[in-house]
């Protein structure tokens, strides 16, 4: 069976190329999930370290499905969309029990402590709900090989233009798609077992960025600081204003643990930092300002609402590389269809030139 006829048995409503709402933290919840979904994507809910409110957001998805005239088709009335966990951050204990009960096409792993813990999430998820799905996100060839010992059933290949969290050394998903494609491709034949769906996350945005993604070998994309913009996404005004507001992202983004420590969320690993949008906070960090004073502003900044977001404000805003190609705040479901249909009409101009010899 092919990768797509794979995607399109595990999640039956899906349309090709694939488009995949990542797993935000608390900002992917039970709307934007299901409407991405709804749209012919997989949504996600973005569970992250917290747990405690999770059963809420998937009685909520339910819901949102089930007053929706059109029924999703799924396999064995699994629930059309996926949840994703930070498993250095999560008790497995708490969680499993709910995956038990409400059954998500997938479920998402990304920074477990170690790959026996990454096993162990995997084999219990397993047992718990066999038909749910798991995706495991990584950012290295290394990470790829290691992670093939939980046996993913999708690996995504998460480059360094990502906003939020990730590898702090790193590579664009240019060169690290199809190495890592190589690399699985390459053990699952000598070890005979059936490679993971590779689908790429980092920097896509729009149909261009989403057919090169496919170009390199992932057979779908998951797009997070697109759906920043979303209608149906958790978050402040102050917030999606800046992402659709900054360009040149390469230039107005940084790779940092600076709005970590300012925000007090400790316990991500040495090798891992998150990119997000330059503002008042970072440049004073960078000046040497003392991030007891700095936490200080921060908090500050904390109570003055959507005026606490901007390029002279203190507020950290995740987003990636691609936020400059965000321009508007839409609906997610338009979001999905767009991107999804300017990705085939950009393959099918190269595969027309290449028929005419114009290449
Ligand atoms: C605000 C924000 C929050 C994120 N939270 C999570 C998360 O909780 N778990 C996770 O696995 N990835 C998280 N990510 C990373 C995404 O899974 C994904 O790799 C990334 O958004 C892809 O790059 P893009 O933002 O350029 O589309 C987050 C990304 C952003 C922008």
């Amino acid at each position: 069976m092919t990768d797509i006829a794979r995607l399109k048995t595990d999640y039956p409503w899906i349309e090709t190329p694939l488009i995949v709402g990542a797993p935000m933290r608390l900002i992917a919840l039970a709307d934007l999930a299901t409407e991405i979904s709804r749209a012919g994507g997989i949504g996600f809910i973005g569970a992250g370290t917290d747990v405690s409110n999770l059963a809420s957001h998937l009685q909520a998805a339910q819901q949102l499905l089930q007053n929706q005239n059109t029924t999703l088709p799924t396999r064995e009335g699994m629930l059309p969309i996926g949840v994703g966990f930070i498993n250095w951050g999560v008790a497995l204990s708490e969680t499993i029990p709910i995956i038990e009960r409400y059954r998500p096409a997938a479920a998402w792993f990304f920074a477990p402590s170690s790959i026996a813990s990454l096993m162990e999430w995997t084999e219990k998820s397993r047992n718990a709900s066999p038909e749910t799905k798991i995706w495991v996100q990584i950012g290295s060839v290394r990470e790829a090989v290691d992670a093939l010992n939980a046996r993913p059933d999708v690996l995504v290949v998460q480059g360094t233009d990502a906003g939020g969290h990730g590898l702090v050394q790193g590579a664009s998903i240019v060169s690290l798609v199809p190495e890592v494609d190589d690399a699985v491709r390459g053990i699952a034949r000598a070890a005979g077992f059936e490679a993971p769906v590779i689908l790429a996350a980092g920097g896509i945005v729009e149909g261009r960025s989403a057919a090169a993604a496919l170009a390199l070998g992932a057979s779908g994309v998951v797009l997070g600081t697109r759906f920043l913009a979303a209608k149906e996404a958790n978050i402040a005004k102050g917030y999606q204003d800046e992402v659709v507001r900054v360009n040149d992202g390469g230039q107005t983004t940084v790779r940092t643990k600076v709005y970590d420590d300012l925000r007090g969320t400790t316990g991500w690993a040495q090798t891992h930092n998150a990119r997000g949008i330059i503002n008042r906070s970072f440049k004073d960090a960078l000046k040497g300002l003392d991030e007891a004073e700095n936490k200080r502003l921060y908090e500050q900044d904390m109570r003055k609402g959507d005026a606490g977001w901007g390029a002279e404000a203190r507020m950290t805003t995740y987003a990636g590389a691609g936020v400059g190609l965000v321009r508007a705040i839409a609906g997610a479901g338009p979001i999905v269809r767009d991107v999804r249909s300017q990705a085939v009409k950009v393959l099918e101009k190269f595969t027309r030139a290449a028929a005419s010899g114009k290449l």
